[in-house]
C-alpha cells in the first residue's frame, strides 16, 4: 500500500508493546530478542514499523533504530509527535514508569520532537510522522504548518493525525487540517468489538487519505487472551481498554465463540478472521497490528491470502454492530 510517495507492506508490524515498562506488564523481553523480531518481520515481508517516542519512553523507537539500520530505505518508519516526557510544558497527559508525560502542540516542541526521534531511530528521514494526539482546533493551524516546515527540510516525507475519533466533530478537525497541509493518513482505533471509527472511511476516501487501524485485536483481546487478572493490571495500557474492564470480557468470549466457525470455515484463527474482516472494509484501510511473537505475526501475515464472501462479511457486520450495542463502559 501507498502512504504518502512510498509504499509499504499491507501489514505494518505495531511496536508498542515492545518497548516494555508497566504498560504491558508481561513484557519481558530483551534488547536484543526485540530487535532479532523486528528483523524477522522484515525477512517476512514486513516493511512497515510503527513506534512512538512513548512506547518504552524511547525504548521503542531505539530497537527499531538498530534492527533496520542495514536496509533503511527497505522499510517504511512511521513515529508520532505531540507526546513527551522533556519538559513540563504543555498539558500533562500521564506518569508512568517514573516520566511525566505531557502533550504539546506548539512549533518549537513538535520539531524538537522530530530531532529526538531520528536521533533515537539513528536516520535522516521519518517516512510518517502522524501527531499522536488530535490537535484542539485552534492549534490545528500551527501543527499543520509546522509538519509542512518539516517536510519542505525533508525530515519527514508524510503526516498523519491520530484519535481524530476522540473529538466530538472529527470532520471539523480534518476539514480545518486541510486548509492548512495535506493529510497522508489517520490512525485511529477500530476493530470488530470497537466499530465506531470506521464511519471516517468515507472521509478517508474521498479525500485519499490512508485509513490505519490500531488496536484491531483489541489488544490482544481476540486472540482470547483476557481475562480479570489483566483488568486489574494498574498502570497496564490495556487495563484502560473497555475490554479489559469489569464483565465485558464475557462479551469478548462470546465474540471470539461466534468467530470461531467463521474461522474455522476459512481454516485461520479468529484474529486472523477478524483483522480479514477490517481490511475488507475498505480499500483505504491500512492494517497496523501489535506483535511481541514471531509466531503471532506470521499467523497475522495469512491475512493475505483471506478473501472473505460478501455473505460472511455481512455476518461479521452483524456481529460487531451486536457486541457494539452491547459494550458496557465500567
Ligand atoms: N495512535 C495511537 O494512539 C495508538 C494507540 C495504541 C496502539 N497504537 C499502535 O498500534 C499498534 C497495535 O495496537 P496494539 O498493539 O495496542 O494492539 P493490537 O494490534 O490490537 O494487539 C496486539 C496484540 O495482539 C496479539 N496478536 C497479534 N497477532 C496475533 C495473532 N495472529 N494471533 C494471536 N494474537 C495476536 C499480540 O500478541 P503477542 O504480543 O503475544 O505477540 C499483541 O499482544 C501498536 O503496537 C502501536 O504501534 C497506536
Amino acid at each position: 500500500m501507498k502512504i504518502g510517495n512510498k509504499t509499504t507492506s499491507d501489514i505494518i508490524l505495531g511496536t508498542f508493546a515492545m518497548g516494555g515498562g508497566t504498560s504491558w506488564q508481561d513484557t519481558t523481553a530483551l534488547d536484543d530478542e526485540l530487535i532479532q523480531l523486528m528483523r524477522d518481520a522484515y525477512d517476512l515481508g514486513i516493511t512497515g514499523y510503527d513506534t512512538a517516542p512513548v512506547y518504552g519512553t524511547g525504548r521503542s523507537e531505539r530497537l527499531l533504530g538498530a534492527a533496520i539500520k542495514d536496509h533503511r530505505e527497505d522499510v517504511y518508519i512511521s513515529t508520532k509527535v505531540c507526546l513527551n516526557w522533556r519538559n513540563t510544558e504543555g498539558s500533562f497527559e500521564y506518569a508512568r514508569d517514573g516520566y511525566q508525560v505531557y502533550r504539546n502542540f506548539n512549533r518549537k516542541s513538535l520539531i524538537q520532537d522530530t530531532y529526538d526521534s531520528l536521533k533515537r531511530l539513528d536516520t535522516d528521514y521519518i517516512d510518517l510522522m502522524i501527531v499522536h494526539r488530535c490537535p484542539p482546533i485552534d492549534c490545528i493551524k500551527e501543527v499543520a504548518e509546522t509538519m509542512n516546515e518539516l517536510k519542505e527540510k525533508g525530515l519527514i516525507k508524510a503526516v498523519g493525525l491520530s484519535n481524530v475519533g476522540n473529538v466530538s466533530d472529527p470532520i471539523k478537525v480534518l476539514d480545518t487540517y486541510l486548509q492548512y497541509g495535506s493529510l497522508d493518513l489517520i490512525q485511529e482505533k477500530a476493530n470488530i468489538l470497537d466499530r465506531k471509527n470506521l464511519d471516517l472511511l468515507p472521509y478517508c476516501e474521498k479525500h485519499g487519505i490512508v485509513f490505519q487501524n490500531y488496536g484491531g485485536l483489541v489488544s490482544g483481546a481476540l486472540s482470547g487472551n483476557i481475562n480479570k487478572e489483566m483488568a486489574s493490571w494498574k498502570g497496564d495500557n490495556r487495563s484502560g481498554n473497555r475490554w479489559f474492564k469489569g464483565d465485558n470480557y464475557l462479551i469478548v468470549k462470546d465474540v471470539i465463540d461466534q468467530l470461531t466457525p467463521i474461522a474455522n470455515h476459512y481454516d485461520c484463527s479468529v484474529p486472523v478472521l477478524a483483522l480479514s474482516w477490517l481490511k475488507a472494509q475498505s480499500p483505504c484501510l491500512s492494517l497496523l497490528v501489535g506483535a511481541r511473537r514471531l509466531s503471532s505475526i506470521k499467523d497475522t501475515l495469512k491475512v493475505l491470502d483471506i478473501h472473505l464472501s460478501a455473505e460472511d462479511i455481512e455476518a461479521l457486520n452483524e456481529i460487531s454492530r451486536d457486541a457494539n450495542k452491547r459494550i458496557k463502559e465500567d
